[in-house]
């Protein structure tokens, strides 16, 4: 079997290119019916969604348009934990119909946030496309739309997902090892 090395951990081949190529254009093809007159606002959530965004952006065959945003993460004092903001949201939302773009969701703490501020923007309406989702793993009573993927609790990399920001540009997806994951940081 094909390996490759990240940090000393060894993770094996899980997504072929062909696989994610042909679900994200299934999933075009679904948004391009769905919102065809209703001028979606796709918000690319960087880094790691942008592989998956650029390719879906083409795949709709309608009017959309597109904005990034990052999130900037700091632990707040005492008991409150991570805290994460939004960076760079120029664009007006209201009234949009915003569909946030996700490389994943896995306790979904992210997209929680997320939906929860823009939301304070009034939108017409908020949903999530996410090209891989860890349904086992979700902690949040939050659901994405719109899913490539479904796969179990476990690390991967590729395709816009990083190790230590490495890793992103591989056009595969790959998935921690077994034998690799007492060593891994979750
Ligand atoms: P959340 O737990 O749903 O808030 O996900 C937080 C972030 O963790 C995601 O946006 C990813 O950047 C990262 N993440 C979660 N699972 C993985 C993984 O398996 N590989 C790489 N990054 C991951
Ligand atoms: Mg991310």
């Amino acid at each position: 079997m094909r390996r490759i090395k990240y940090d000393g951990l060894t993770f094996e081949p899980y997504i072929g290119n062909d696989r994610i190529t042909a679900r994200i254009k299934e999933i075009g093809q679904q948004i391009t019916e769905e919102y065809r007159g209703r001028r979606p606002l796709l918000v690319c959530v960087l880094n790691g969604a942008f592989p998956f965004a650029a390719d879906l952006f083409r795949e709709i065959d309608t009017d959309a348009e597109i904005a990034f945003i990052k999130l900037s993460s700091y632990e707040g004092t005492g008991s409150t934990g991570v805290v994460k903001e939004i960076m760079g949201l120029t664009a007006d939302i209201t009234g949009r119909s915003v569909i946030i773009v996700e490389d994943i969701v896995d306790t979904g703490n992210t997209i929680e946030k997320l939906i929860s501020d823009l939301s304070s923007r009034n939108p017409a309406e908020i949903k999530v496309a996410t090209l891989l989702f860890k349904p086992e793993a979700l902690q949040k009573d939050v659901k994405p739309d719109y899913v490539g993927f479904e796969i179990p609790k476990k690390f991967i990399i590729g395709f816009g997902l990083d190790l230590d920001g490495l890793a992103r540009n591989l056009p595969d997806i790959w998935m921690l090892s077994p034998e690799c994951e007492n060593n891994a940081a979750e």
